[in-house]
């Protein structure tokens, strides 16, 4: 999608974070790494790689309620069996939160057995939310957090300032800002960073986006495009991904005037549907399968 790329780049706010993250990294035990569970592979920003080196990592797939269960179900063993660890949650219910703390207990229990050997016993375990913006950062760490939230103003070799936050009496998370990459070196990843809304509509095109969307869904989840606008599929043979909205926005009764289809009302309704569930729960990817070419 030409539209995409780049222009979600605020070289500014991006330096600023990798400087951040870079900076603080050295202090934390673990990377939670959140990423929307619809696009688990493709909300993932390729730079952390760089900016937190081998530091251990946790992967949270948020927004699990709207994404497919069964696809989700195979990204959580793909992972494990890669070696990352990996959790579905829903951050917007808090469904799936509580796997958090026990899991980053297990996952840095020689950190805590080390601790203690050196006589730190009360030093809390320190993690570095980072992710993409709009993924569920701020939902997840309030869940996290419950009423427990309170901000850390003083530990030792600690830069005071920073979002750190304590979540448990063992546990400080420390926030960063969400920023996306400089250049989506596979359009389908911007597309799909579109779709989810990770990307502002703002600067995009957003019928043609709307009508990406169709093509898509007409292709993978037929059934619940035809349910949801009230199609027949001889209402989608033969219609280019173009005429399908021009006919979505129809039925919604979304006409100007002589008739004409507001087809700019008709694409931001798609997308917010589709953002908001009303379709169902969509997966936009699944991992590679056992034994196929990657
Ligand atoms: P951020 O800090 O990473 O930028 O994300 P934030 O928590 O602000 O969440 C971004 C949007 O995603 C919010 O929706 C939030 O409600 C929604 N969200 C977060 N976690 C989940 C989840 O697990 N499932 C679902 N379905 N949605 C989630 P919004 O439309 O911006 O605001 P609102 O709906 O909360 O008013």
């Amino acid at each position: 999608m030409a539209q995409t790329p780049n222009i979600q780049w605020f070289p500014g706010h991006m330096a600023k974070t990798r400087r951040l993250i870079q900076d603080q990294v050295k202090l934390v035990d673990l990377v939670v790494e959140i990423t929307d569970a619809r696009i688990p592979q493709s909300s993932r920003n390729p730079e952390l790689d760089k900016w937190v080196g081998g530091k251990r990592r946790l992967l949270v797939l948020n927004k699990c309620d709207a994404a497919d269960p069964g696809i989700t179900a195979r990204w959580l063993q793909y992972y494990q069996e890669t070696g990352v660890p990996a959790i579905a949650v829903d951050a917007k219910s808090g469904k799936g939160v509580g796997q958090f703390l026990p899991a980053v207990r297990e996952l840095l229990s020689d950190v805590t057995e080390r601790l203690a050997r050196k006589g730190m016993v009360g030093r809390p375990l320190r993690m570095m939310i980072v992710g993409i913006p709009n993924v569920g950062k701020s939902s997840f760490i309030n869940r996290v957090a419950k009423e427990k939230r309170a901000r850390v103003e003083d530990r030792p070799g600690v830069t005071t300032g920073k979002q750190w936050i304590a979540v448990a009496k063992d546990v400080d998370l420390m926030d960063t800002p969400g920023v996306l990459w400089p250049k989506f070196e596979d359009p389908a990843v911007g597309e799909k960073l579109a779709f989810t809304g990770a990307v502002k509509d703002q600067i995009m095109d957003v019928e043609l986006l709307a009508v990406r969307l169709l093509g898509w869904l007409r292709e993978e989840y037929p059934a619940l495009l035809e349910g949801r606008y009230r199609l027949t599929p001889e209402d989608t043979a033969g219609r280019e991904d173009y005429e399908l909205l021009e006919l979505v926005g129809r039925k919604r009764g979304m006409l100007i005037s002589g008739g004409e289809v507001d087809t700019l009302r008709a694409a931001t309704m798609l997308l917010d549907e589709y953002r908001g569930g009303k379709l169902g729960r969509l997966s936009l990817e699944a991992p590679p399968r056992k034994g196929a070419a990657q």
